[in-house]
């Protein structure tokens, strides 16, 4: 397959050292890194290692996206400023990441100085090359927020087959597509009221004026093809459709970069974004002095590498090499596109505790298993790819720690007790055979690795580990150790097993980079190279082995998932409140649930003057209440569906975010209070029309309001 192999790599030496500077996606800033992210981290990790171990000079940068309407609004809804949210998750993705071995070389933000120059210099300089076109365009708008509603912020009915709730753009029952124009009785996700049709200057990236320049960045011949065959395919598709402009201004409110000279305009965040490669190798260049003009620069020979899912390849093989030629930089030399992580060949799941944030994998697993067992099934096409759990466990069991770790456990042990950790001068014949046979494997696995086809490169290191497992059990030196005369003859034999695992460890270093580092404590050597696959570890004293990896066991996985299910509907990490400048102009958002989340009722503590007059507290209408009924919710997680009499004709129906703390069967018949004139909320599920009170922090702390005996329903609470 000519258009998946790399440029530059018909030889094997390493003595012609590449440039070469790789990314990965800019995770966004507003949740967790989950399983499903580390499947591109960590590939692209393992390419890079796999890189810098072959000596070529190669730099993985990265960053958070910060920039966009949902981190504003998300930082809204915690009572702090998007700068303050933005800095806690970066804090959090790179500990993730670093927990995972994913070692980037800098790990940037979007909203950094180096992007903003960077950004608004590039949109200045596609203005220049008469790039930008403005128009006045139709959209709706939030009277009560006051800002335009992107489509994913408008809800109403389907116009098609009148569904309800369903979302701007398209109708997840009948999968219609529609304009947010189009629907029946649209309401604004963020505020409830009816949006208006508001006019408003945008700024549009001519992509259709790229067309010809596009078409030839693709048709690149041979090995400089930017794409795997299924995407330039999809690219054929979006030709075929015709390109159309790129809307690439936001209006004020908007959590961005402004546009130079236009104010009140800001940047989209998927313009700023992928310039955020960019500001974050400025940024490590600014720190270690590397040249960034040659690579940059139309014509670097440096080769340029975007890591990213599939979602996001319209982004990256349309917008960004047009945006990046027109503003007279280089283009990048490939697009690396991978799949979707489906586990137990379903998408990741909330409720079956299959959508695992990568901290909750890092509480109950070594992260090294899971680096193994991406790189066993991942390759250079766009297929997704399953985390079946019972075939994780089998192969790491059986692969990792059955054969490669096996090898070293049954012979370290003569070489400390009988030779005082002193490796022999030679090999038997039998063990020269079976080390120089894993020698000279190291091109052909050189090759997998460099053309992304990890799982191929697995399967042949174990093959190579079988073959040595072969010699050990041929050899069977725990019989020599007993046979007198054998002496030489152990020692020789142990010596080439260790030679072995050395040059095994070789290859698995780029995916097992913490292993690999105690290996090389184990054998007493710096640290290993891919040109070290030649040499012969002879004469050398080791150390002691310890025990290198353990096996996973069935309670671990066990153990994990269900810790996946209960964080789900914990509410998130309360964040540093005090000193925080509140974000909030009017009322604080309405949450999805009508118990706050975030403990956010607590954000009174910091309001300097909360005390409030009475007649302010009578306007509430707080009611008894009897739980008539209390039902699940079909599609919520958090959610349960209580039907309350409060003494009127007719009961109320509310949802209430209590389902982590109780099951339906313990709230019927009870007594609870409830605000009974709170507006009426159109939620997913249907019309919530009050709130039920309740206290704790959420997830399994929380306790419904119940009064004394002898309140009846309808009650005025006061
Ligand atoms: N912020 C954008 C990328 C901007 S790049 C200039 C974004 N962020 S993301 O957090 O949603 O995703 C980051 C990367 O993780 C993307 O490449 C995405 O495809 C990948 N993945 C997110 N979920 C994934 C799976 N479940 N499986 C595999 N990869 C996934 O998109
Ligand atoms: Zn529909």
């Amino acid at each position: 397959m000519p258009s998946n192999s790399a440029p530059n790599t018909t030889s094997d030496s390493t003595s012609d050292k590449r440039k070469i500077l790789v990314t990965s996606a800019l995770p966004y800033a507003n949740g967790s890194i989950h399983i499903g992210h580390l499947v591109e981290y960590i590939q692209t990790d393992i390419w890079v290692r796999f890189q810098k171990m072959r000596g070529h000079s190669c730099h993985y940068v990265c960053a958070d996206d910060t920039h966009g309407t949902p981190i504003m609004l998300r930082a809204e809804q915690e009572g702090i400023t998007p700068e303050a949210l933005i800095e806690r998750v970066h804090g959090e993705h790179f500990q993730d990441f670093s927990d995972f071995a994913i070692e980037f070389d800098n790990y940037h933000s979007t909203h950094s100085e180096e992007n903003r120059e960077l950004s608004q210099d590039l949109y200045r300089r596609l203005d220049k090359a008469g790039l930008i076109a403005k128009r006045t365009i139709e959209q709706l708008y939030d009277p009560e927020k006051e800002m335009f509603l992107s489509d994913r912020f408008i809800k109403g009915g389907c116009p098609k087959c009148k569904a309800e709730e369903q979302y701007g753009d398209s109708c997840e029952v009948c999968g219609a597509t529609y304009a947010p124009t189009d629907l029946i009785k649209p309401y604004s996700a963020l505020s409830g009221a009816t949006p208006v049709t508001k006019e408003s200057e945008h700024h549009f990236f001519k992509l259709g004026e790229c067309e010809a320049f596009l078409k030839e960045w693709l048709n690149r011949e041979g090995n400089a093809a930017p794409l795997q065959l299924e995407a330039a395919n999809k690219m054929a598709e979006w030709f075929d459709a015709g390109l159309r402009d790129w809307d690439i201004s936001r209006d004020a409110p908007y959590f961005g970069f402004e546009i130079p000279d236009a104010p009140g305009k800001f940047l989209y965040v998927w313009l700023d974004a992928p310039i955020g490669y960019i500001a974050s190798f400025k940024n490590l260049c600014d720190r270690e002095g590397l040249d960034f003009d040659s690579y940059w620069q139309p014509g670097s020979d440096a080769e340029l590498y975007h890591f990213i899912g599939k979602d996001i390849l319209y982004f990256h093989a349309l917008f960004w090499p047009a945006t990046l030629q027109y503003a007279g930089y280089r283009t990048p030399t490939r697009i690396c596109v991978h799949g979707f992580l489906t586990v137990d060949g379903q998408k990741m799941s909330k409720s079956r505790g299959t959508f695992i944030m990568a901290r909750t994998y890092l509480e109950h697993l070594n992260p090294e298993y899971l680096r193994y067992y991406f790189a066993a099934k991942l390759s250079d096409r766009v297929e997704d790819i399953d985390l079946n759990l019972e075939d994780f466990t089998a192969r790491v069991n059986s692969n990792l720690v059955g054969k490669y770790i096996n090898i070293a456990s049954r012979s370290a042990g003569f070489i400390s007790k009988r030779f005082d950790g002193q490796l022999a001068a030679t090999f038997d014949d039998d063990g020269a055979t079976l080390v120089s046979a894993i020698q000279a494997q190291a091109a052909q696995i050189a090759t997998l690795y460099e053309a992304r086809q990890f799982s191929e490169a697995m399967r042949e290191i174990m093959a190579l580990a079988d073959q040595a497992n072969e010699y050990v059990s041929d050899k069977a030196p725990w019989v020599m150790a007993k046979q007198e005369g054998a002496e030489a003859q152990l020692h020789c034999v142990c010596t080439a097993i260790i030679n072995a695992f050395r040059v095994l460890t070789i290859y698995l270093k780029p995916v097992l980079p913490k292993l690999a580092a105690e290996v090389e404590t184990f054998l007493n050597v710096a640290p290993l190279q891919w040109s070290d696959v030649d040499g012969l570890l002879t004469d050398h004293a080791i150390n002691p082995y310890k025990h290198l990896m353990k096996r996973i066991e069935q309670k671990q996985i066990d153990a994990m998932l269900e810790a996946s299910a209960a964080t789900l509907v914990q509410p998130k990490p309360s964040p540093a409140r005090h000193g925080e400048a509140q974000q909030k102009k009017s009322k604080p958002e309405k949450s999805e649930t009508t118990i706050p989340e975030n403990g956010a009722g607590s954000s009174m503590n910091d309001e300097t003057d909360n005390t409030i007059q009475f007649d302010d507290f009578a306007k509430v209408d707080l009611r008894i209440a009897r739980i008539v009924k209390a039902d699940h919710v079909d599609g919520a997680d958090k959610l349960l569906q209580l039907t309350l009499d409060i003494g009127e004709a007719k009961t109320r129906n509310v949802f209430a975010g209590i389902k982590s703390a109780y099951s339906p069967e313990q709230l019927e018949g009870k007594l609870t209070v409830m605000v009974a004139n709170l507006a009426p909320r159109k939620m997913r599920f249907g019309i919530s029309e009050g709130m039920v009170l309740a206290a704790g922090p959420g997830g399994k702390a929380l306790w419904l309001l119940e009064p004394h005996e002898g309140a009846q329903p309808g009650m005025k609470v006061k």
